[in-house]
């Protein structure tokens, strides 16, 4: 951490001043194996501040399943030359013990109700664990105050993981972050899927499978663009088509609060905003996906 702190430092100071205007500087948290999704957020960042660290750091907090830690992918090698690629100043890639130095921490944050609906009711105590690093991380990557300069920091993260934006976004505000969280949209595969660091243990008949997930947001979507019902159950019909898929919730939510709505299997035309949401079980992997409507 203090290595980190130095090179934020360093790099910020190394920075052309541009009269009144503060420097800018990004954090990119991520768990590694990182792919193109990852890369277009670091892409981002790259493209908006001065100074882009990217943190990889598998946090056991966060995995309710032993397994699913255990086997979660580490490709540090691999990881380095992409983020080479994308530009990023400055990785910060730390051992467990350094971010928990006594073990599980004491004094621990909670989700609340926002937590425990969607991933997780699923992932018990996952949305904790995750806050609980997200709030460490944010603290190690911000701008030093002994600096004396003017930096405005923000912090990106994906739309794949929409829950957990709304989660974050919440504890910045509840607990007085001062960092912009800045999110950006899902990256997808040619046919649709989702880009995840998880889809590497679908089997190709599943990764094929599983391209029904998008197919079945897209055909909401069409209803929304049209202001027409949206009749999520064709929607839930149509995953129901692939054995090899099981849905586990496929909802409309405000995308600003997750709280389901009201549209959801009536028979009125769709107006305003909201986001679809789904997870399915598909093979071995959880997937995740969701698509914005009337934006
Ligand atoms: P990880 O799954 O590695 O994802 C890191 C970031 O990349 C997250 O913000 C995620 O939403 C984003 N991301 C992943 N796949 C994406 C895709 N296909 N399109 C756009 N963005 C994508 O999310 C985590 O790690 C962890 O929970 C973390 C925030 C690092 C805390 O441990």
């Amino acid at each position: 951490v203090a290595g980190l702190k130095a090179a934020v430092a360093a790099a910020l100071t190394a920075v052309p001043g541009r009269g009144n205007a503060p420097r800018t500087l990004a954090l990119v948290p991520t768990m590694g194996a990182l792919h193109e999704g990852h890369a277009t957020l670091i892409r981002h960042a790259r493209e908006e501040s001065d100074v882009v660290v990217v943190t990889i750091f598998v946090n056991e907090l966060q995995f309710n399943d032993a397994q699913d830690y255990a086997r979660y992918p580490r490709t540090l090698d691999a990881d380095l030359r992409l983020l080479g690629g994308v530009g990023a100043d400055i990785v910060f890639a730390p051992e467990a013990s350094e971010v928990y130095p006594d073990g599980v921490p004491l004094v621990a944050l909670r989700s609340g109700p926002l937590g425990e609906a969607f991933e997780g009711a699923a992932r018990p105590g996952h949305f904790d664990g995750m806050l609980a690093v997200v709030a460490k991380l944010l603290h190690y990557g911000q701008p030093p105050l002994s600096l004396g300069l003017p930096v405005e920091y923000r912090a990106y993260f994906g739309q794949k993981d929409a829950q957990q934006v709304v989660l974050i976004r919440r504890m910045v505000k509840d607990l007085a972050y001062e960092v912009d969280i800045r999110s950006v949209p899902i990256v997808r595969n040619a046919q649709g899927l989702a880009l995840s660091s998880r889809n590497a243990f679908l089997t190709g008949p599943e990764a094929k499978a599983a391209l029904v997930l998008y197919e079945a947001l897209s055909l909401i979507r069409r209803r929304a663009e049209k202001h027409e019902q949206l009749y999520l159950e064709d929607a839930v019909a149509l995953v129901g088509l692939q054995p090899l898929v099981r849905l586990d919730y496929f909802e409309l939510v405000d995308p600003d609060t997750l709280a389901p709505l009201a549209f959801n299997c009536q028979d009125t035309p769709f107006t305003g905003e909201g986001l679809l949401l789904l997870a399915a079980q598909v093979g071995a992997v959880r997937l995740i996906d969701n698509v914005p409507l009337g934006t």
